[in-house]
């Protein structure tokens, strides 16, 4: 149990493409744990290796409604037409939120952490969560598509 350091906007790390994860190892469970243990810390609903300084292909959420999700190796397999605007945020980009168009809803196929393969539908805030997530694992950052809200809150 760690509670991990995290990349702030300006690391290139944050930019780089991930590479898949190949064999889950104790050193990637140790990794998932000290990861969840970062994201509670910091109050997030997610956080994806890279923001760890680990360039894999990573990451775990958790909302409210439907509890805590660890994601190896994710793939966005079906988007809806529909989509949502609502607020973003980042724990890369603190102190800072912007107003992001995603997809109302995602299917989602990963690894779970046994290296079960999974199937996540995501609506709303979890669908937000798992594009939110999967696009840092390429090295984007919502800002790069965000309209930002100006001020402190
Ligand atoms: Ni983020």
């Amino acid at each position: 149990m760690a509670k991990l350091k995290i990349l702030k906007v300006g690391d290139e790390t944050l930019r780089k493409v991930c590479r898949p994860v190949d064999e889950i190892t104790p050193r990637i469970q140790r990794l998932i744990d000290d990861m969840i243990d970062t994201m509670h810390a910091a109050d997030g609903v997610g956080l994806a290796a890279p923001q760890v300084g680990v360039l894999r292909r990573i990451a775990v959420i958790e909302t409210p409604n439907e509890g805590l999700f660890v994601l190896i190796n994710p793939k966005i397999v079906a988007c809806s037409k529909e989509q949502q605007e609502s607020e973003e945020g980042c724990l890369s980009v603190p102190g800072r939120w912007g107003i992001t168009k995603r997809p109302m809803h995602v299917k989602v196929k990963a690894l779970n952490r046994h290296g079960k393969p999974v199937e996540i539908n995501g609506s709303g805030l979890l669908a937000k969560a798992l594009c939110h997530e999967i696009d840092h694992l390429d090295g984007k950052l919502y800002i790069d598509i965000a309209k930002m809200i100006e001020g402190a809150r």
